[in-house]
């Protein structure tokens, strides 16, 4: 039966066989048979991978997510429940929300008949590539659903701590590529070609007056080039060269407007040197905007369940759940895992301690989330 050490034994045995965005067969087919086990009903949703739970009964109707998904990175934490899978870890610890909205599951399936409505649980798949929350939408988990809860691990903050704010949380994420066409030529007769390397310097160099020049100094806006690809040899200047980056704001009408500033600067640029700049925008998960009364919320329960809590500032990462509340009202919080590592690096060892009290948690949640909103 569901104990503590259950807990930890889910998470562990997650952790040891972690598998890729969108490859999470496995991982599916370990949750699905744990919440059988249970017996909590499962949603018949269209699915490659992830599964959506359901508790409770009739109406309102509230949901809470959790990612599943592993990196490719190769663990270098030496604990007996490491990866068994060479080359991908549970690096970003989604090994931990999961198993901790598993223990929500089994604690409403308890719990089911003093329900006052439903409450859906969302195991996520591909939250690493950022299109597993829209699988999710497409597939119809967000039907009915009236508010949406997730958390992340936080490596930086202790345990017993969480963090999040009203409005928004973290950034557009979106990512660039600018392709750009001069002409080769002998590196000793520079004036017989188009240096495309002299041309996308000017280009890295023009891109950061967009944040500094071209949108007000009191928006969020970074522009980074982390990319510039050109040439293979000493004594050729290339026919071309490649820039990428990411632009992350808050602001939806910065990010809108942002590519056409991109395409414009550097096709101009280019154009003044009798070369060409191709623009690539491909975008990415949304600002995520927590609603202010969800968020105030989350902080006051957890206070009052003994967590120190911090009201953050914006954050310039990502995150899909954003999906979730460009059509639902909720909020995203952050609890602390103190790993020694961050996110995504090999010695990340989050403390398991996180797990209990924040089953705990989104249980008291989601069951005060139900009421509320059957109030409203
Ligand atoms: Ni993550």
């Amino acid at each position: 039966m569901f104990s503590p050490d259950q807990l930890i034994a889910w998470r562990r045995e997650l952790h040891q066989h972690p598998e890729l965005s969108s490859q999470e067969f496995e991982t599916t087919q370990r949750l699905t048979r744990w919440l059988r086990q249970a017996d909590i009903r499962l949603l018949p949703l269209p699915l490659k991978t992830g599964v959506v739970a359901e508790t409770g009964y009739g109406e309102p109707l509230i949901a809470l997510r959790a990612d599943i998904d592993a990196l490719p990175v190769d663990e270098a934490v030496d604990h007996p429940w490491r990866s068994q899978q060479a080359g991908v870890m549970h690096a970003c610890g989604h090994d931990l929300h999961a198993t901790v909205m598993l223990g929500v599951a089994h604690r409403l399936r308890q719990q089911e008949s003093q329900l006052p409505g439903r409450v859906r649980i969302l195991f996520q798949p591909a939250e690493e590539t950022f299109n597993g929350a829209q699988q999710m939408i497409e597939a119809g988990a967000l039907e009915g659903v009236q508010a949406i809860f997730g958390m992340h691990n936080a490596p930086d903050l202790p345990l017993g701590a969480l963090r999040t704010r009203g409005g928004a949380l973290y950034a557009n994420v979106d990512r660039f590529r600018i392709r750009i066409q001069g002409k080769g030529a002998h590196a000793a007769r520079p004036h017989e070609g188009i240096d495309s390397i002299v041309i996308g310097s000017h280009i890295v160099t023009a891109l950061q007056t967009l944040p500094s020049r071209v949108f007000s100094s009191l928006e969020s806006v970074v522009l980074s080039v982390t990319r510039f690809t050109a040439g293979n040899s000493w004594n050729v200047l290339p026919q071309s060269a490649e820039l990428e980056g990411t632009v992350r704001t808050h602001n939806d009408v910065i990010r809108e407007v942002m590519p056409h500033k991109i395409r414009q600067l550097a096709g101009r640029i280019a154009a003044g040197f009798g070369a060409d700049a191709e623009l690539e925008w491909i975008a990415g998960p949304p600002a995520l905007v927590n609603t202010p009364a969800w968020a105030d919320f989350a902080l006051a329960l957890a206070q009052a369940r003994g967590f120190r809590i911090e009201r953050t500032t914006p954050q310039m990462g990502g995150e899909d759940f954003a999906f979730y509340l460009r059509h639902v009202p909720g909020a995203f919080v952050t609890i602390g895992s103190a790993s020694p590592f961050g996110l995504h690096h090999p010695g990340f060892d989050p403390d398991e301690g996180i797990i209990a009290p924040a089953v705990d948690y989104f249980t008291e949640l989601a069951t005060r989330a139900l009421a509320i909103v059957a109030r409203l």
